[in-house]
């Protein structure tokens, strides 16, 4: 597959890449909990940036407010150069202004949770094409074509027809991989997709990611797995109560942490 969709990529300013996602002083309440608490994050193009952090430090609800899925109290979200409008819903918090913007916006961020969310009426190569057809208006011959490519990039050509309960956790997760990428996303999003699988399916689902970062393609990722954020990230955010506590290149996350917390973090995953 050709490395990146070229044409998803804005061409670099002064040679900095553009950014793909951009998030400032983002905050988020769910009634009297205060969640996220001014996270800022950058993703410029071909960057892979890490997210770590404890259970409930607010990875995965500033992930779902990239992906409009919660819509936050207050802050920036600009995804592929395009704010996020939002107005207030009366009641402390906001929603969007828009909603075919959110569809626009959404449809074309590729999006991988923890647990495998395929269609389970669906057989593979279904998966694969549905938001191809349904929402982008690819003509159904192409989107199969595409699909049966993305599912071989996977591993997986000769499960094309199979239904996703017929699948380990592994096969699943990697054709969910295979749907993300048929919307040509310019920005991936990966939420702990390796934590629901049994120890022994982590490291197909890890190469396949891997394989992506290495790629050029741009995401941001959820994961607990800190020896492949290590290799794979450009920059590690390592998110504490619903704040950045520190951040940086992984060499210094990992090799030089400076918070406290952060260091008993990485002693307590090991
Ligand atoms: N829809 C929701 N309603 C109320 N509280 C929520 C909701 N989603 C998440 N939370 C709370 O927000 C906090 C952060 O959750 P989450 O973003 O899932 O953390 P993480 O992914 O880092 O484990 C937790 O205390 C969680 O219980
Ligand atoms: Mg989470």
């Amino acid at each position: 597959m050709a490395a990146v969709d070229a044409a998803q990529r804005p061409a670099p300013v002064d040679g900095v890449a553009a950014e793909a996602i951009h998030v400032e002083n983002l905050h988020k309440k769910f009634g009297e909990l205060h969640v996220l608490k001014g996270v800022s994050l950058s993703a410029r193009d071909g960057e892979v940036v890490a997210i770590i952090g404890g259970s409930g430090s607010g990875k995965s609800t500033l992930l779902r407010c990239i992906n409009c899925l919660e819509n936050p109290t207050s802050g920036i979200i600009r995804v592929n150069g395009e704010q996020i409008r939002l107005k207030p819903n009366g009641r402390g918090d906001s929603i969007p202004a828009d909603r075919r913007q959110i569809e626009r916006i959404r449809s074309r961020l590729g999006m991988v949770f923890q647990s495998f969310n395929l269609w389970s009426h669906m057989t593979l190569v279904e998966n694969v094409i549905e938001v191809p057809v349904h929402v982008l208006g690819v003509r159904r011959a192409d989107a199969v074509a595409e699909a049966e490519r993305l599912l071989a990039r996977v591993g997986l050509a000769e499960k094309r027809d199979v239904y996703p309960a017929y699948l380990s956790g592994g096969q699943q997760q990697r054709a969910a991989i295979a749907r993300a990428l048929a919307v040509h996303p310019r920005v991936m999003l990966f939420d702990e997709p390796t934590s629901a699988l049994d120890p022994e399916l982590v490291g197909e689902v890890l190469k396949v990611i891997g394989d992506l970062a290495r790629e050029g393609r741009t995401m941001v990722l959820v994961t607990h797995e800190m020896k492949f954020a290590r290799e794979v990230a450009t920059h590690v955010i390592y998110l504490w109560n619903g704040q950045v506590e520190e951040e940086g290149p992984p060499e210094q996350i990992f090799g030089a942490p400076k918070s406290e917390r952060l260091k008993q973090f990485i002693r307590s995953i090991g």
